[in-house]
């Protein structure tokens, strides 16, 4: 495949235009509590503007005629400060490969390129920073030379995220792998919002936000056991601990790996790392709030605990009994706890399907 690399023109922007979509939906896939998702009238503005701007420049990559790559760069001159001295930067703003022409030297070629536009500026860094997320594209910036200079780091102090941003991760989740556990999850958070807002110790906004969050490690796919593994991860990834820490504890009421329900389809390593947390892992009321909301969530509506649990015993052929009295065990402690019938309290509770 040959691939030329060359200064964009004005009139090329707008198919520079769709690798920057799908530049966007990435981003947008990755950290959906960040991103705006589709692609907004000022985002596709932005690079007319950026060409139109001295000092900016916008490169394209083509492959057999058509333009399957893109960056947009700059020059600048940082000034003397009291920290710094005076550099010269060659910035990279964006950088992107149509997803059909990917893992095709295109990249690397737009990278040789941009080296040799960056010496011709008599400038010899180049600079561009990268979401971490973004585990792909680190992989190829570093196989090209680049070094981390500098981090940039966030704390979530709540350890969840807002109910919109929560909202958000579940539809992005559900592009990737629609199913009836998008409804599920958003039964089980009505319902956890339900129980917390009468047990009056509880916070009923990240009551909800836990329920909703819950079983998102189905994102990447139909799984298993690996819903837990992946959850957790992903929300750990996304610096949310204490809605990762539901993923982790939601299935495992008597806090024993074996009452897994289901296949073990994880390896070795990541079953043991998972035995592990859970065995240094103490609960609390959002764990047992979360078990319990799980146990009576179908995709419809809530249930009672025994109807819930007798269609995944239908589903399965068993359900080990010390789990079963564990979730009878939850109903009462909640009942005692919001004072109130859990079953009367959830009675309303609908799914979306
Ligand atoms: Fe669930």
């Amino acid at each position: 495949m040959s691939i030329t690399v060359r200064f964009a023109q004005r009139d090329e922007l707008d198919a520079i235009n769709a690798v920057r979509r799908q530049v966007n939906d990435h981003h947008v896939s990755g950290r959906p509590d960040i991103f705006r998702s589709g692609f907004c009238d000022e985002l596709e503005q932005h690079i007319f503007e950026f060409f139109d701007t001295q000092d900016h420049s916008v490169i394209a990559a083509f492959s057999e005629g058509r333009l399957c790559g893109f960056a947009s760069v700059y020059t600048f001159v940082k000034p003397l400060s009291s920290y710094n001295l005076e550099r010269r930067i060659y910035g990279v703003e964006e950088f992107g490969v149509l997803r059909d022409f990917r893992r095709m030297g295109v990249a690397s070629a737009m990278i040789d390129f941009i080296k040799k536009d960056a010496l011709a500026h008599g400038i010899d860094r180049i600079e561009l920073d990268m979401w971490e997320f973004n585990e792909g594209a680190y992989k190829f910036y570093k196989s090209a030379g680049f070094v981390t200079i500098r981090r940039y780091m966030e704390l979530n102090v709540k350890g969840f995220p807002t109910r919109e941003n929560a909202e958000r991760i579940l539809e992005e989740a559900g592009k990737l792998n629609n199913g009836a556990w998008i409804s599920h999850s958003r039964v089980a958070a009505r319902c956890a919002e339900a129980i917390a807002l009468k047990c009056g110790d509880l916070d009923s906004e990240k009551a909800y936000v836990l329920g909703l969050l819950h079983d998102i490690g189905r994102r990447f796919g139909v799984s298993h056991f690996r819903h837990v593994y992946d959850g957790y991860t992903y929300l750990t990834k996304l610096g949310y601990p204490a809605a990762a820490k539901i993923c982790l504890t939601h299935s495992f009421p008597n806090r024993d790996i074996k009452d897994y329900i289901g296949n073990i389809d994880v390896s070795e390593e990541q079953y043991e790392y998972i035995k592990d947390m859970l065995s240094n892992v103490r609960y609390d009321d959002y764990d047992r709030l979360i078990q319990l909301c799980d146990a009576i969530s179908m995709p419809f509506g809530a249930v009672s605990v025994e109807q819930r649990m007798n269609d995944v015993k239908g589903r399965y052929g068993a359900y080990p009994q010390n789990k079963w009295e564990k979730n009878i065990s939850l109903k009462y402690y909640f009942s005692v706890k919001c004072g109130d019938d859990i079953e009367k309290l959830t009675s309303e509770v609908k799914g979306d399907i």
